[in-house]
């Protein structure tokens, strides 16, 4: 197999800025024959000039958009002086991204069974799997309500805040979405109305995110996946399992499923 059997080369064709050399969103081509759950990452290879010749950096990248979407859309930081989103960030509608034909990840609804709550906790670009599993019909059939919380340090970070605030009307799931949906922006740095205003870990040690959402944290209801920065993810992962809940291991359901992103 050669180099260029395991990649297909993509078109960007929009990027959408949420905070300007920091947060941004991208959509591309998408392959008729490539397939993901939602919830999986993708892994996208950016072309490098160095003074040895051409390279290409590769990062892992959660899918945002829909399994049944015609597009890809990835939502993305910008690291400073960083390998990969230096040159991402870069780029134009009109140039292109390699795509690795394999997908990956297990942070998937499938990893669980038989909950009634499925809670979604994220910070920062860590959201983007969630916005995935949100689009996929399979959400709202297993699932009687399903809380959202996005945690990020500065108002303006609050990406996809509208999206995900008009799915009631989402003309498949927008029924669903109307009652089963909660959102939960949280701001920890700047004191912003229609957020809480501290860190997930915080909201659940005194309770405040039970409280707040009606939802108990129970083990026969409760499925909680959780997303991006790797300190919040371990603190998240050890106060869960201090109080009972087990992670989803292959082939042995249980009630968390985690990705770190760094
Ligand atoms: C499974 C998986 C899925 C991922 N999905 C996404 C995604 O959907 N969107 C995304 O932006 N990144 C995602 N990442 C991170 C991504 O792979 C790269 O690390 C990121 O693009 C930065 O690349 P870089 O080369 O510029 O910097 P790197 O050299 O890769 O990282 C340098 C430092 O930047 C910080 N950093 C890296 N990624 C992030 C981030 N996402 N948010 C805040 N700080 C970060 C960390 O401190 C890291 O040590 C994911 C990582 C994994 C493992
Ligand atoms: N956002 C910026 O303006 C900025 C500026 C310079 C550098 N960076 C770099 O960008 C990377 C992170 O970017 P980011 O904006 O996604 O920020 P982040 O540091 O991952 O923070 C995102 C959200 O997660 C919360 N959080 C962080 N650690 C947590 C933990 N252990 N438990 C619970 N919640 C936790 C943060 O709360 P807190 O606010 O309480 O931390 C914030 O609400 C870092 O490498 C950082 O050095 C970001």
């Amino acid at each position: 197999m050669t180099a260029a059997d395991k990649y297909t080369i993509e078109t960007i064709t929009h990027i959408h800025t949420w905070v300007p050399d920091k947060l941004f969103s991208i959509r591309t081509t998408r392959p008729a024959q490539y397939r993901f759950i939602a919830g999986q990452f993708a892994r996208l290879g950016v072309a490098k000039c160095t003074p040895e010749g051409e390279s290409i950096a590769w990062r892992a990248y959660s899918i945002v958009s829909a399994p049944h979407d015609e597009h890809l859309e990835f939502f993305s930081i910008v690291v400073p002086n960083g390998e990969f989103t230096s040159e991402l960030a870069r780029m134009q509608a009109g140039d292109q991204l390699y795509l690795e034909k394999m997908n990956y990840g297990f942070l998937t609804t499938d990893r669980f069974e038989c909950g009634k709550d499925l809670w979604l906790l994220s910070s920062g670009t860590g959201l983007a799997p969630f916005i995935s599993i949100l689009y996929d019909l399979k959400t709202w059939e297993d699932y009687e309500r399903v809380i959202l919380v996005h945690s990020v340090r500065d108002p303006g970070e609050l990406a996809y805040r509208e999206l995900i605030e008009d799915m009631k009307h989402h003309e498949y799931f927008g029924e669903f979405a109307a009652t089963r949906l909660r959102y939960v922006p949280v701001v920890t740095r700047t004191q912003t109305p229609g957020a809480l205003g501290k860190r997930i870990t915080e909201l659940i040690d005194n309770g405040e995110l039970e409280r707040f959402t009606g939802t108990p944290f129970d083990h026969a209801r409760s499925r909680v996946m959780i997303c991006g920065n790797p300190d919040m993810v371990d603190d998240l992962r050890k106060q869960f399992v201090g109080r009972g809940f087990s992670v989803s291991k292959r082939g042995q359901p249980g009630h968390l499923a985690v990705e770190n992103y760094w």
